[in-house]
């Protein structure tokens, strides 16, 4: 008797162990091993028959894709908390099940937050490229300033689980008072923390440091522009951890080349990868990591247990554990 066919799926990177061995034993699976992304044209090529797709957010997952893949596609598990790269209306339309990975990365990208705050408010990285290029001479009374984080009131646009994580660090360790901006409350933030949900442009007004934790949607693209940076304080410095293209890059490059801010710290950018003649790269005041705030290994390792969860839940037709659509 001939075996039951397996589900084909299309991995587009290797993940952690702990979900890529049950992918590949429970699957018929095609895993891209390549560290680079395939292109669009091997993307399409690659999904095409598939019942499922482990998909990264560099992949643009939209009609076009689910078209190259079939009738049969059940299932899109994204690894990821943010799903701005699937196209989820059109996947409900078409009865996929779209999945991602929250939680287990909150804690993890919450210290990154907080990681670039301090970095860039006491110019950590300024520092090193100073030491670096053999430029320390001498301990210097009035070098290297940068600004004080313990009582200062820190912003918070997007008060869900990674905002709320750094609002607690922010507020327990430094005594920092904590607005917020967001459509819902916050109402444990506000009793635990004293949080005050505020309107966008007293945020920008009021806060020292404004940390972005909103997902990329049509009303945040480009929240953070040249009208935003100047409403801000001269001494401000602005995080973003979400996604690059919630604030304007050439717009953010004129508010710190000018001083109207003080500092950023940035784990994405718009476009992702940077482009290497990105006039921000140029600016001291400005540290940037490659998106790497959900890089540990208990966060990577729960990213790919959910994700192989998603994907084998919805092969199954059985509900996803961190379910994007449902019903
Ligand atoms: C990373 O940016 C994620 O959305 O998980």
């Amino acid at each position: 008797m001939s075996e039951p066919s397996r589900s084909r799926v299309f991995v587009t990177r290797v993940i952690p162990a702990l979900g890529l061995d049950r992918i590949t034993s429970a699957c018929d699976a095609d895993v891209w091993r390549d560290p680079l992304p395939p292109s669009r044209e091997v993307l399409l090529a690659k999904v095409a028959g598939c019942d499922g797709v482990l998909s990264l957010l560099s992949e643009q997952i939209d009609a076009q894709f689910m078209d190259a893949a079939g009738p049969q596609l059940k299932v899109i598990s994204n690894f990821a908390v943010g799903f701005n790269n699937v196209d989820v209306a059109e996947a409900t339309r078409r009865g996929i099940r779209v999945g991602n990975t929250p939680d287990v990365l909150t804690e993890a990208t919450a210290d990154m937050a907080f990681g670039l705050l301090l970095a860039a408010s006491r110019r950590i990285v300024e520092g090193q490229d100073y030491i670096r290029s053999g430029r320390w001479k001498t301990w210097e009374p009035l070098g290297h300033i940068g600004v004080d984080l313990p009582g200062k009131t820190i912003g918070i646009v997007g008060m869900g689980r990674i905002g709320h994580a750094l609002a607690r660090r922010c507020h327990g360790g430094w005594g920092m008072r904590v607005l917020y901006h967001d459509r819902l409350r916050d109402l444990e933030a506000e009793r635990k923390l004293s949080a005050e949900p505020v309107e966008f442009d007293d945020l920008l007004a009021q806060s020292d440091f404004i940390s972005v934790h909103t997902d990329l949607n049509e009303s945040t693209r480009g929240l953070f522009d040249r009208a935003a940076f100047r409403k801000m304080k001269p001494t401000a410095v602005f995080i973003n951890t979400a996604r690059g293209p919630i604030h304007h890059q050439l717009d953010l490059y004129h508010a710190l080349r000018d001083s109207e801010i003080f500092a950023a710290g940035l784990d994405v950018t718009d476009p992702e990868p940077i482009a290497s003649d990105d006039p921000l790269l140029t600016l001291p005041n400005c540290v940037i990591a490659p998106h790497v705030a959900s890089a540990t290994i208990s966060s990577r390792n729960g990213m790919a247990e959910i994700a192989a969860d998603n994907l084998l839940a919805g092969l199954n037709d059985e509900p996803l554990r961190c379910w994007v659509n449902p019903g």
